[in-house]
C-alpha cells in the first residue's frame, strides 16, 4: 500500500475538521464546564454593607446579607464553588493577625451562614493568610528587622484554618507561602477532628504585580517592604515544581498556580510532575486588565474570557479560579 503523499496539493486538508460548528464541537480537544469554576468573594465582618472596588469593576465587598443573596443568584447560573476572603473589623488588626482565628470573624460567620443556607449544594473554600489581619500587612509575623518569620507564623495560620473548618468550610486554601504550612495545617485540622476538610495549597505563588487590585479589595497591602522574601521569584519554574512536590509530601489535596496567564508554562510543568487536581488562579490584575480594555471597547470581553480560560485549561489546569465566573455563565461565554 502506498503511503499518502502529503506533498500532493489538497490531499491532506486539516480544514475539513473546521467546517461547521458541529464538526468543530465534535473534535474540540478542551472543554470548559461550570463545575470547574470557582468564584472569589470578599466578605465584610458585618451583616449589611456593599462596597464597590474601584480597580475591580463588577466586584464588591459584601456584608453577609448581600453575600448570601449573591451566592444564591450565582448558584442558579451554575456557580457552585466559592472562595471566601475576609476583611478585618475596624481596629482589629495587630502584629500577629490574631483576629484571623476568631470564631466570630468575617470568614467563620459568613461560612456558617452559607452552610446553614446551602448545605452540600455549595462548595466553600476559604483563603488562609494573615495579611488582611496584621497591622503591618505581611502574611506572617515580623522580627525586629521587618523580616517575615516562618515557623512562629505557622500556629496562627493553623488556628485560622481550624476556625474556618469548624465553621463548615469544605476546603481551606493557605496563601501565605510559609515553608511547612501545609503539614502544620493538616496536623492541626486532624487534631481538631477536621480530618475531612481538604487543603488546596497555593503551592506556587509568585511575587507578582498582578495582585495590585486585590490588595485594595482585601485591604492587605504591606505597609513596608514587599513579599519577595516569601513569594516566588517570577523568573523561576524549577522551583515551582519543587514547591508543588513538597506540598504533595506534606499532605495537600489540591495544588494551585498563581497567577495564571503569565505562568502557563508553570501550570504545565506542575501538572506533569504531580497527580493532584490543579487549580489556576486568574488573579485580580488579570481580571482588571481585561475589564479595562473591554470598557474602552478595545477587546471583546466574552471572547477574551473564553480564550483565557481555555488557555489555562489546555496548559493543564483542572480548576479555574476567576472573578469572571458569574459573568461567564450569565452571558454564556463558555
Ligand atoms: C493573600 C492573597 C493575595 C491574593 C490571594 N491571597 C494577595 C497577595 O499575596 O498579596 C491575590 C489574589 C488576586 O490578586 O486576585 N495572601
Ligand atoms: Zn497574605
Amino acid at each position: 500500500m502506498n503511503p499518502v503523499d502529503a506533498t500532493v496539493p489538497g490531499r491532506v486538508r486539516p480544514r475539513r475538521l473546521r467546517h461547521g460548528a458541529l464538526m468543530r464541537a465534535m473534535v474540540r480537544e478542551t472543554r470548559l464546564h461550570p463545575s470547574q469554576l470557582i468564584m472569589p468573594h470578599f466578605v465584610l465582618p458585618t451583616d449589611e454593607g456593599r462596597e464597590p472596588i474601584a480597580s475591580m469593576p463588577g466586584i464588591e465587598r459584601m456584608g453577609r446579607t448581600e453575600l448570601l443573596r449573591r451566592i444564591e443568584a450565582d448558584a442558579e447560573l451554575g456557580v457552585r464553588n466559592v472562595l471566601i476572603f475576609g476583611l478585618a473589623a475596624e481596629g482589629e488588626k495587630d502584629p500577629h493577625g490574631t483576629a484571623s482565628s476568631h470564631a466570630e470573624g468575617a470568614v467563620p460567620r459568613a461560612v456558617q451562614e452559607i452552610k446553614k443556607h446551602f448545605g452540600d449544594d455549595l462548595l466553600v473554600i476559604t483563603d488562609v493568610c494573615l495579611c488582611a489581619y496584621t497591622d503591618h500587612g505581611h502574611c506572617g509575623f515580623l522580627d525586629e528587622h521587618g523580616e517575615v518569620l516562618n515557623d512562629p507564623s505557622l500556629a496562627q495560620l493553623a488556628a485560622m484554618a481550624v476556625a474556618h473548618a469548624q465553621a463548615g468550610a469544605d476546603v481551606v486554601a493557605p496563601s501565605d507561602m510559609m515553608d511547612g504550612r501545609v503539614a502544620a495545617l493538616r496536623d492541626a485540622l486532624d487534631a481538631a477532628g477536621c480530618e475531612t476538610t481538604a487543603i488546596l495549597s497555593y503551592s506556587v505563588k509568585y511575587a507578582s504585580a498582578y495582585y495590585g487590585p486585590f490588595r485594595d479589595a482585601a485591604d492587605s497591602a504591606p505597609g513596608k517592604g514587599d513579599r519577595q522574601g516569601y513569594q516566588m521569584d517570577v523568573a523561576n519554574v524549577q522551583e515551582a515544581v519543587r514547591e508543588a512536590l513538597l506540598d504533595v509530601e506534606e499532605g495537600a489535596d489540591m495544588l494551585m498556580v498563581k497567577p495564571a496567564l503569565a505562568y502557563l508554562d508553570v501550570i504545565r510543568a506542575v501538572k506533569q510532575a504531580t497527580l493532584l487536581p490543579l487549580a489556576a488562579y486568574n488573579v485580580s490584575g488579570e481580571y482588571s486588565a481585561v475589564k479595562a480594555a473591554a470598557e474602552r471597547g478595545w477587546l471583546d470581553e466574552g471572547r477574551i474570557v473564553r480564550e483565557n480560560l481555555l488557555a489555562m485549561s489546555r496548559a493543564g489546569a483542572d480548576l479555574l479560579i476567576t472573578y469572571h465566573a458569574r459573568q461567564a455563565l450569565e452571558e454564556g461565554w463558555l
